[in-house]
């Protein structure tokens, strides 16, 4: 069934400037979404309802607020099923990972309901009698939020949650590959009772919406952006809000490493760097990048690794597969682009690689009408090699080799990026090491890359973010601005730094 969309300003659904059709990448004759696109002035006029409506809601008490969220979390739940299947139909991830992320979204209003009846400020002593010193948090007004469609409802959902519980309004740039899931998710945070201008979601494509982001900066009707995206964007994001004085929750891209130690239980490793670099075919900002093997198992480990991705089995997301088609045409052709940085000097261990078709299938498997991909495993990558340096969104993981523990973590920090990272040991000194000096926000000790826990703090440094993270009470220094205020009942003027009481020691004392 295909559904018509378009972007949703006030609670009205509002003219569209260009069609664009969501197509599903596992059969994609079969079109899930008309969606309308909008231009940029509806982007900025959507920012000014935004503000008009967060001026009220703001006002309603945070107990409150959170009781929507509780109600969001549960209407979410109840309809669990029917939008992980959306997820599915529109992105191709396979149904058991799109259930995993429609639970993300309910975790997350479970931690925040509860900040409704917190959201702490602070009573702090003065220096003076007779006068108190406070701290509030206070809503930063508009969040502009811009997100990729690799996680359409979870990644969405821990900008959305604790912006609105903060007492936020919200306008919502999902991507369009994933309008679909989008709106769905749009209609059940509406259900909650959200009032009408306080959640918009806005179709459009990246030009319409950074002219339409720079206007409603200008206009001063976003105070805050949210942005999940490539680092090429995130860098220009940034730029943008730079100028107006903004910085931006920045969550972007990874070439995340996984080390691992001579002393490593090899078949945990070959699991973890299965699902790191092949679930959600690679399509992960905390996919693996690089496998940076001791030298002394690495025969071993690639002839274990070899075997686990060629066994691995891909195909039809709505069954019981590790890795499902790419998520769009885009990513596809993208992906293509990356096979070409596999040089001479590097060997494909998994054999055959590109689209997955009648005349390179995989097994039985043909791939068709659908966005497949050979799963490709690199060995032979060196630290130089754009396939070791840049990130490769897709099915692809390289192999390359260290003696010593600090020249792997050389290895793991270099491409610059510093999102998620992980260490195969049985050695605490290692891991010790390994944190102390990995440039990653995030890391596992003998797990995967990716799967972090919905309440910890998510984000990155360097190519990969601007240190803003995400997620937990960590995310609430995103959405609220700390607000001192003191209170002197003295009844007359007392002068900070000079009217102070001061107890003289003596000090000249010695025992
Ligand atoms: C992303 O790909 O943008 O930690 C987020 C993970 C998921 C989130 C990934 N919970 O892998």
């Amino acid at each position: 069934m295909t559904r018509h969309i378009v972007s949703v300003i006030g609670g009205k659904d509002s003219q569209a400037a260009a069609p664009y059709k969501s197509v599903n990448p596992a059969r994609v004759e079969q079109v899930v979404a008309e969606v309308g696109l909008a231009d940029a002035e509806t982007f900025a006029a959507a920012c000014r309802v935004a503000a008009g409506a967060q001026r009220d809601w703001a006002k309603v008490p945070a107990p409150v607020r959170g009781r929507v969220i509780a109600s969001i979390g549960r209407l979410v739940e109840e309809n669990a099923e029917t939008l992980a299947r959306l997820v599915t139909d529109e992105i191709g991830k396979p149904y058991a990972e799109a259930l995993g992320e429609v639970r993300e979204i309910v975790d997350t209003c479970d931690f925040f309901l509860g900040e409704g009846r917190r959201l702490y400020g602070q009573t702090v002593p003065s220096e003076m009698p007779d006068k108190s010193l406070f701290t509030f948090r206070v809503p930063v007004g508009v969040a502009a939020i811009i997100t990729a469609g690799n996680f359409p409802v979870a990644v969405p959902s821990w900008y959305l949650v604790p912006a609105l519980l903060c007492g936020n309004a919200v306008v919502w740039k999902p991507a369009e590959y994933a309008a679909a899931s989008a709106h769905a998710l749009y209609r059940l945070f509406a259900a909650a009772g959200l009032p009408d201008g306080v959640l918009n979601i806005v179709f459009a494509d990246g030009a319409a919406t950074f002219a339409g982001l720079d206007q409603a900066l200008g206009e001063g009707s976003v105070q805050k952006v949210g942005f999940t995206g490539s680092s090429e964007v995130g860098r220009k994001i940034g730029e943008l809000c730079g100028r107006h004085l903004q910085s931006p929750c920045l969550e972007l891209g990874g070439k995340n490493p996984m080390v691992i130690m001579p002393d490593a239980d090899l078949d945990l490793a070959v699991e973890g760097a299965l699902f790191a670099g092949f679930g959600t075919a690679g399509q992960r900002c905390t996919s693996l990048g690089t496998v940076i093997v001791h030298e002394s198992i690495h025969d071993d480990f690639v002839t274990r690794y070899t075997a686990a991705v060629r066994a691995a089995s891909i195909g039809d997301p709505t069954g019981d597969v590790i890795c499902g088609p790419l998520l769009d045409h885009k990513f596809a052709d993208r992906f293509e682009e990356y096979l070409t940085w596999v040089e001479p000097h590097h060997q494909v261990l998994t054999g055959p690689t590109g689209k997955i078709t009648e005349s390179s299938p995989r097994g039985e498997f043909t791939g068709e009408g659908g966005l497949y991909y050979h799963p490709v495993v690199v060995d032979g990558v060196r630290p130089d090699d754009r396939l070791f340096l840049e990130e490769t969104f897709g099915p692809i993981v390289g192999v390359t080799t260290f003696e010593t523990l600090d020249e792997a973590i050389h290895l793991a920090n270099k491409p610059g990026y510093g999102l998620s990272s992980s260490i195969y040991t049985t050695n605490p000194t290692s891991v010790f090491r390994f944190r102390e000096a990995v440039s990653a926000g995030m890391l596992s000790v003998n797990n995967s890359t990716s799967g972090a826990e919905a309440h910890l703090p998510f984000g990155g440094n360097g190519k990969s973010g601007n240190g803003s993270r995400q997620s937990g009470m960590w995310v609430l220094d995103q959405f609220t601005r700390w607000q001192a205020m003191n209170w002197d009942y003295s009844g007359h003027l007392q002068k900070a730094q000079m009217d102070v009481a001061e107890i003289t020691p003596d000090i000249g004392f010695r025992l």
